[in-house]
């Protein structure tokens, strides 16, 4: 079964081709940072006009590179939510007008169940039973995954995911959106140690996360430095290292405990922060001491791609999901609530 795939949950529209028999055969995508960093953070309209101009010349720069006529395609997946209202509109309703055109399905697919699956590109995929750590700009949970569709929340952030975190705190110490990337490589020439950030909700029972706290925290320690005459580059990646330590320790002991609880030796990171290399450092050591193995999607299908898209939709097409012609997207979308194959 040959699927297409479109996502613009966000800032970024990929399309893809996926294969059932073949793999993924193509791919493209369209970062609009460029365009949101002026305004140090996504402005939505923006974001929705921008998908509108991109999605039809990448789809046939999709198809052109895979060498394939829309006769060829079995049914188009879109992502329909959870997202900005808008943007995912223009998938979904780009997504249905082809089928409508080709006689294909169209069928919604849940953003995050595609960052989940992403690892399954990979050419030594995980086995389910699995714990996953979702950890996207707008996400932060710990999933307990038996196969497609049968996913036990196990903890999640009460505030801020961990890529808002990082975007957040990026931002107040001046550093371009998204904070993320930035933030990494500033770490890269911290010095060790200088500061220590608590890991916070890590002393009591329980997998939820907490990471606003830390932000302030991260704040207040960069201001006092400023004021104390400090604004220097090396205390500013100083800072930085302490941040992003603090961020992958508590997401390694909660990852840690969770596995614990589940009984099982078998962790998946996906969405954007799971491209952070400290975090993969991390969790590959901790995985070590427990004989067991993390995986994880090559960076470019860490964050948002259609390749995911494509892969998930496929899955759900071939096990006979119908999606219907109606153009439905959902801001919030709880993954628990999807069916499982
Ligand atoms: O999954 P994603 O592309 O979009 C959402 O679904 O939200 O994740 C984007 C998030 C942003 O917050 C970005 O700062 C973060 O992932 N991110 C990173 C890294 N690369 C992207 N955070 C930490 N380290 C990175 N290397
Ligand atoms: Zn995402």
């Amino acid at each position: 079964m040959l699927v297409l795939g479109l996502e613009t949950s966000c800032d970024e529209t990929g399309v893809a081709l996926y294969d059932s028999e073949r793999g993924l055969l193509a791919d493209a995508l369209f970062s609009q940072i460029e365009q949101h960093r002026v305004f140090g953070g996504v402005v939505p309209e923006l974001a929705s006009r921008d998908h509108v101009k991109r999605m039809l010349p990448l789809i046939r720069e999709v198809l052109a590179e895979a060498q394939v006529a829309p006769a060829q395609i079995d049914g188009i997946a879109y992502t329909a939510g959870p997202g900005l209202v808008g943007a995912l509109l223009v998938g979904a309703s780009c997504a249905q007008a082809l089928a409508f055109a080709w006689g294909i399905p169209a069928l919604g697919v849940h953003h995050m169940e595609g960052h989940l699956l992403a690892p399954m590109l990979e050419e030594q995929p995980p086995a389910f039973p699995f714990v996953a750590l979702l950890v996207s700009g707008g996400h932060t949970q710990l999933v307990r995954v038996d196969g497609i569709g049968r996913y036990q929340l196990l903890g999640e952030s009460l505030d801020d995911a961990a890529g808002e975190a990082f975007d957040k705190t990026a931002k107040l110490m001046g550093l371009p959106y998204p904070g993320g990337p930035e933030i990494a490589r500033l770490a890269e020439t911290g010095t060790p140690g200088r500061f220590t950030f608590p890991r916070p909700m890590t002393d009591r029972p329980g997998l939820d996360f907490s990471f606003s706290g830390l932000k302030t925290f991260t704040l207040n320690t960069w201001l006092q430095c400023r004021d104390a005459g400090d604004a220097s580059e090396q205390t500013r990646a100083d800072v930085a290292l302490a941040f992003q330590q603090a961020v992958v320790d508590t997401l390694t002991i909660k990852c840690r405990r969770a596995l614990k609880q589940c009984g099982l030796n078998s962790l998946v990171i996906a969405g954007g922060v799971s491209a952070n290399q400290a975090l993969r450092r991390s969790l590959e050591k901790m995985l070590g001491e427990l004989k067991g193995r993390v995986f994880y999607a090559r960076p470019r299908f860490c964050t948002d791609n259609g390749a995911m898209i494509a892969y998930a939709g496929c899955q759900r097409l071939q096990a006979g999901q119908q999606g219907g012609p109606a153009i439905g997207v959902q801001a919030r979308w709880p993954m628990e609530q999807l069916p499982a194959l």
